[in-house]
């Protein structure tokens, strides 16, 4: 039998990598094995990938030397940054270029870099529909990781560029779900207008990404947007009051309004307002079909509703 090829995982213990590492595994026919990175392979979460069978490896990606030693002899590498942790785009490059010269360094023949558009060229600095962030960004947390792309292509690693999508998890941990309002009512409140929202189920990102390493070489080189629907405001509340069973409203603001909402909503706001002013561009770069197409078990935000529901805490 031939020997299965590795994919060095990054971020393997969070939501986008398990999801990557859990699909490899579960998958035991599929011609690959998760090699999971993480920077404590004690941890709870490491545990439950060893058991699964993945082999871990301790490694962080502020440390290049760490990163060629855990992508070495692998075929391929998944590879995120984690804007949340530090709130630096400039550390998100760099972290990106560590990925890339490692990757480089190991000879690999895949790279997945999960990126994000750098919404700047769209939004020039100069443009005041929203403000600059942190001197030379409109969305910090898209603009690192979309100007990171050119570190990869640059190095000539063979890279295939993942653009996610927001995160339906966010409902559950990110304070987004409904909530009440003065009148009693329940709603979800966000700056888009009637413009639909492309959202995904974390861990369909992974197995999206476990899609394209399946296609062989087809997608090196090429840039896949991911979603598993595109659903307006509206639509989200509706599918909300389904799964709740009481009415959830969409309440429509301006973004303006969404950036006074406290710690780090300007930056929301900015991301929410570049998605609603430039919805055809946003949309039309994450194709529902083809993200089926790469993975089959693409849930919609009703099915994802139906097993999280429960889990979002309703204020
Ligand atoms: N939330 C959204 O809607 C959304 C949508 C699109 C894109 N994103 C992007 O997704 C990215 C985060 O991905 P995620 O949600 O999968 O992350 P996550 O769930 O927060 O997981 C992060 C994992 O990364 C590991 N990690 C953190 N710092 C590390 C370091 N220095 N070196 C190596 N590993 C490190 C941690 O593992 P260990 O502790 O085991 O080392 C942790 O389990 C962000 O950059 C964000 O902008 C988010």
């Amino acid at each position: 039998m031939a020997e299965k090829k590795i994919i060095a995982v990054v971020g393997a213990t969070g939501a986008q990598g398990s999801g990557l590492a859990k699909a490899i595994l579960s998958d035991p026919n599929g011609g690959f094995t998760a090699r999971v990175l993480t920077r404590d392979v004690s941890s709870d979460k490491a545990k439950e990938l060893a058991k699964l069978g993945a082999e871990v490896v301790a490694a962080d990606v502020d440390s290049v030397e760490s990163l060629k030693n855990a992508f070495r002899g692998a075929y391929g590498a998944f590879c995120v940054t984690f804007f949340w942790e530090h709130f630096s785009p400039e550390k998100e490059i760099a972290e990106a270029k560590a990925m890339a010269e490692a990757a480089k360094h190991a000879g690999l023949q895949h790279v997945i870099w999960s990126t994000l558009e750098d919404t700047r060229k769209w939004v020039p600095l100069g443009d005041n529909r929203m403000p600059t962030l942190h001197g030379k960004y409109k969305v910090p947390h898209f603009d690192g990781k979309g100007e990171a792309d050119k570190v990869f292509t640059e190095l000539g690693v063979p890279t295939t560029f993942l653009l996610t999508s927001f995160y339906w998890d966010n409902f559950i941990y990110s304070g987004m779900g409904p909530k009440k309002g003065p009148d009693g009512e329940l709603a979800i409140t966000f700056p888009m207008g009637d413009n639909k929202l492309p959202g995904i189920a974390a861990e369909d990102i992974g197995k999206c990404a476990y899609g394209i390493f399946k296609r062989g070489r087809e997608l090196v080189g090429k840039t896949v947007g991911i979603a598993g629907e595109h659903l307006s405001g509206k639509e989200m509340a509706a599918a909300f009051s389904k799964a709740l069973g009481r009415e959830v409203r969409y309440n429509a603001i301006e973004p303006d309004v969404f950036r006074t909402f406290g710690p780090g909503a300007d930056e929301a706001g900015n991301m929410f307002q570049f998605k609603r002013d430039f919805n055809d561009v946003y949309c039309g770069a994450r194709n529902l079909a083809q993200s089926r197409a790469l993975n089959p078990e693409l849930q919609t935000f009703a099915q994802w509703l139906a097993v999280n529901g429960k889990r979002i805490s309703v204020a």
